[in-house]
C-alpha cells in the first residue's frame, strides 16, 4: 500500500465539473435529500413522458428497487436521436481495427441509419418488444448498432463475449429464452482468427428458443449457414429503411441482461433497466471522467463485459461523446500498439484494467515514450484493484505525471461506478478507489453484521439504493435476494472485502467469497470445479486463486483423480485444454495440482482456506487444521505443491 498523495492538478480542477468544494456539498446533499439530488439529475434525460416519482426502493422482504418509475424514454434515442440536431455530423464512434491500417469514423447521423436498420432487421426476424437476444459478437461497430438496435424496439439484449465457449454460450441462450442471436463469422484478434459462427452452430443445437441467427461477416472466411434460420447482415440489412421509431419504455422495462459468475452455481443473469441506469452511467460517466466537449474518449473494454455496456457505449453516448471501439490486443502487431492509437485519434481520456498496465509495464517505457501521448488528460482503472507499483507507472510513464488516475471501483451489479476518484476533486492515494461518488453510501460490516465506523476493515455493503442498481437476477428474483441482501440483512452486499483509512478513503482488498479475478474477468471456483469433474477421469476437484504478476489473480486447481488413473503432464496439458473447452480460454487453470485427497472437515467441506495458502506458499501459516478429516492430506499437498515461477 502506498501513502503517497497526488493533489488534484489546479489546471484540471479549474475547469472541472466537480472541485472539492463542490464534492463535499454535493454529496451531504445527494446523502440528505436523494429525492432531490436524483430528481434533478433525471434530468438529463429526454423522458417521453416524464417522472413525478422518483424512487422506491425496499433492501428488505421481498428486496425491490425501482427509480424514476411512472416515466417512460427510450434508450437509443437518448442515446442517438436527441444529438442529431447539434451533432449529426460528429463522430460518435471511432472503430480502430485490429489491423493499424483499418479504422472509420462513424457519425451519430451514420448511427442513428445503422441502428434503425438493424432495428428493423430485427423486427423483420420476428423480435418484438421484451424478447431476448443474445449478441455474440467481436468488437466491430455491429455490436453496437445490435445493442442499441435492441433498446430502439424494447428488446433485451444479453451480450455473451466472444471468448466463451460453444456451452457456455448454450447455457446464456437457454437461461433467458432468447429467440435471436446476433453473430459474426469470425472474430479478429491480434491477428488471429476466433471461430465464432462455428461456436454459435454447436450452442445452437442445444438451444431450440433460437428461431433466427443474423450473421455479420467479419473476415469472409466459409461458414456454414443454415437455410431458414440464418441471415446475412450485410444482404438483409440494405434492404430495410435506416428510420425505425423508437419504442416508448417505463423506465423500469428491462434493457439488458448480462451474466456473471457468483461463488456457487453457474452464471446468474443480472437484470439492468432503462431510466435509471442510463441516468446513472450518463452522469457518472460525464463527472468520473471530467467528460468535456470535444474530448475523445477510449474504454479498452470489451463490449461482452459491463465496463463495455456502461462506459464504451451507454454512458459516453447518453452524453454525445465521441467513444473509441478497439477490435484489437494491447501487444499486436507490437507493445507500443495502445499508445499508437491515443496518438492516431488524439484519445484525451483513457479507460483501461490494471492486467493491461501491469503487461505493459513488464515490456519496459521504451514502447511508451516512443509515442507523444500528448492529447492525453485522465486516465481510468477498473476490474481489479490496482498494485501502487503499476498505479505510480501507468501515471508517470502513460500520463507524463499530468494526468489524473481515477481507480473506478464497481460491478457487473451496481451497473456503474460507485467509489472512485473525481479528477478535479479529489486526491489520489496509488492503490485506494477513494471515496463514494454522490448518492452511494458505503459502509464496512464486520463478520457478527455490525457497523463499523472510522478506520477499519470489513465486508463492503452499500446502505442505500442508486439508479444504475441491478434490480433482479432475471428469473430468480429469490437467487437475487439471498445472493445479495441475505448476508447482511438491509444492506446490498458487494462481495468485497475493503478497509477505510484514517482519511475516509477507501481500498478495496479483493473478494471475500469464492470468486477469482483473472486478469479483471470474473469467474467463480465452482464453474471451473465443476467444468473439471465433468472429464471422465476426475473424481474432485478444488479451486482457489493465488497471487499473480500480470492477471492479478491465477487459477490454481487441486485435482483428485479416479481410482486407476495415472497422473501424467499430458493429462494435465487435457484438463486444461477440456477447461477452455467448457467454459473458455480465461477460465484455463494455470497451475494443476494432483492431490491424493482434499482438505476437509469432519462433515465433508472442503476447506478452502487451507487451499489458498497452499497456492499462495504461505504453508508456514496454514492455521488451525485440527478440525479436519484427515490432517495427514495437507503434508502431501504442501511437499507437492507446484512452483508458482
Ligand atoms: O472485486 C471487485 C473487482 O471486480 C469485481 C466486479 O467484477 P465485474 O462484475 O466483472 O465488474 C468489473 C468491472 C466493473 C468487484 O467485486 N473490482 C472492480 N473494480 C475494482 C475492483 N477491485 C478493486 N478496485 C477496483 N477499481
Amino acid at each position: 500500500m502506498s501513502d503517497q498523495l497526488f493533489p488534484v492538478p489546479e489546471a484540471i480542477a479549474a475547469k472541472a465539473w466537480v472541485n472539492e468544494a463542490t464534492y463535499n456539498a454535493q454529496y451531504d446533499r445527494s446523502l440528505k435529500d436523494p429525492e432531490g439530488f436524483w430528481r434533478e439529475h433525471g434530468q438529463r434525460l429526454d423522458w417521453i413522458k416524464p417522472f413525478t416519482k422518483v424512487k422506491d426502493v425496499s433492501f428488505k422482504g421481498d428486496v425491490h428497487i425501482r427509480w424514476f418509475y411512472d416515466g417512460t424514454l427510450n434508450v437509443a434515442a437518448n442515446c442517438i436521436d436527441r444529438h442529431l440536431e447539434k451533432r449529426g455530423n460528429q463522430t460518435a464512434i471511432i472503430w480502430e481495427g485490429d489491423d493499424p491500417n483499418e479504422s472509420r469514423n462513424i457519425t451519430y447521423k451514420e448511427l442513428h441509419g445503422e441502428v434503425g436498420r438493424m432495428a428493423n432487421l430485427l423486427k423483420a426476424q420476428g423480435v418484438k418488444k421484451g424478447d431476448r437476444v443474445t449478441i455474440y459478437l467481436p468488437m466491430i461497430p455491429e455490436a453496437a448498432y445490435a445493442m442499441l438496435a435492441c433498446a430502439r424496439i424494447g428488446a433485451i439484449h444479453s451480450v455473451v463475449f466472444g471468448g466463451f465457449s460453444p456451452d457456455s454460450l448454450a447455457n446464456r441462450l437457454q437461461d433467458c429464452g432468447s429467440t435471436c442471436l446476433i453473430t459474426a463469422d469470425e472474430g479478429l484478434r491480434g491477428g488471429k482468427k476466433v471461430p465464432l459462427k462455428k461456436n454459435a452452430d454447436e450452442a445452437l443445437k442445444a438451444s431450440p428458443s433460437v428461431k433466427s441467427v443474423i450473421v455479420v461477416k467479419r473476415t469472409g472466411s466459409p461458414i456454414a449457414m443454415e437455410a431458414g434460420r440464418d441471415v446475412w447482415y450485410h444482404e438483409e440489412a440494405p434492404k430495410l429503411s435506416t428510420d425505425c421509431p423508437p419504442e416508448e419504455m417505463n423506465a423500469e422495462d428491462p434493457l439488458f441482461i448480462l451474466y456473471t459468475s457468483g461463488s456457487t452455481g453457474k452464471p446468474k443473469g443480472v437484470l439492468h433497466t432503462t431510466g435509471g441506469y442510463l441516468a446513472y452511467t450518463s452522469l457518472t460517466h460525464q463527472y468520473v471522467f471530467d467528460y468535456q466537449e470535444g474530448d475523445v474518449y477510449w474504454c479498452t473494454a470489451d463490449v461482452g463485459w459491463v465496463t463495455g455496456h456502461s462506459y464504451l457505449l451507454y454512458g459516453p453516448l447518453a452524453n454525445g461523446a465521441t467513444t473509441l471501439m478497439f477490435e484489437g490486443v494491447p501487444n499486436y502487431p507490437d507493445n507500443s500498439r495502445f499508445w499508437q492509437v491515443i496518438d492516431k485519434h488524439k484519445v484525451s481520456i483513457f479507460y483501461t484494467a490494471p492486467t493491461a498496465i501491469r503487461a505493459l509495464m513488464r515490456e519496459g517505457e521504451e514502447p511508451v515514450k516512443k509515442t507523444s501521448r500528448a492529447s492525453l488528460r485522465i486516465l481510468g482503472s477498473v476490474g481489479e484493484p490496482i498494485n501502487p507499483e503499476a498505479w505510480l507507472w501507468y501515471h508517470r510513464v502513460v500520463g507524463n505525471s499530468k494526468c489524473p488516475i481515477v481507480d473506478t471501483w464497481w460491478q457487473t451489479e451496481t451497473g456503474g461506478i460507485l467509489i472512485t476518484p473525481l479528477p478535479g476533486a479529489i486526491a489520489a492515494k496509488p492503490g485506494s478507489a477513494t471515496k463514494p461518488f454522490f448518492g452511494v453510501q458505503p459502509v464496512l460490516l464486520d463478520n457478527d453484521g455490525k457497523v463499523l465506523s472510522g478506520a477499519t476493515e470489513g465486508s463492503l455493503c452499500l446502505a442505500d439504493s442508486w439508479p444504475g442498481q441491478m434490480r433482479t437476477v432475471y428469473g430468480d428474483h429469490q437467487r437475487f435476494i439471498e445472493t445479495y441482501f441475505a448476508t447482511f440483512p438491509g444492506y446490498y452486499f458487494s462481495g468485497d472485502g475493503c478497509r477505510r483509512d484514517e482519511d475516509g478513503y477507501y481500498w478495496i482488498t479483493g473478494r471475500v467469497d469464492d470468486v477469482l479475478n483473472v486478469s479483471g474477468h470474473r469467474m467463480g471456483t465452482a464453474e471451473i470445479e465443476s467444468a473439471l469433474v465433468a472429464h471422465p477421469k476426475v473424481a474432485e476437484a478444488a479451486v482457489v486463486g493465488y497471487p499473480h504478476d500480470i492477471k492479478g489473480q491465477g487459477i490454481y486447481a487441486y485435482v483428485t483423480l479416479n481410482a486407476g488413473e495415472t497422473p501424467t503432464e499430458e493429462l494435465r496439458k487435457e484438463l486444461v485444454a477440456w477447461v477452455r473447452k467448457e467454459i473458455g480460454p480465461i477460465a484455463s487453470p494455470d497451475l494443476i495440482q494432483w492431490a491424493p485427497g482434499l482438505p476437509k472437515t469432519r462433515s465433508g467441506k472442503i476447506m478452502r482456506r487451507i487451499l489458498r495458502k497452499i497456492a499462495a506458499n504461505e504453508h508456514n501459516a496454514l492455521g488451525d487444521t485440527s478440525t479436519l478429516a484427515d490432517p495427514a492430506v495437507v503434508g502431501d499437498l504442501v511437499d507437492n505443491r507446484m512452483n508458482r515461477g
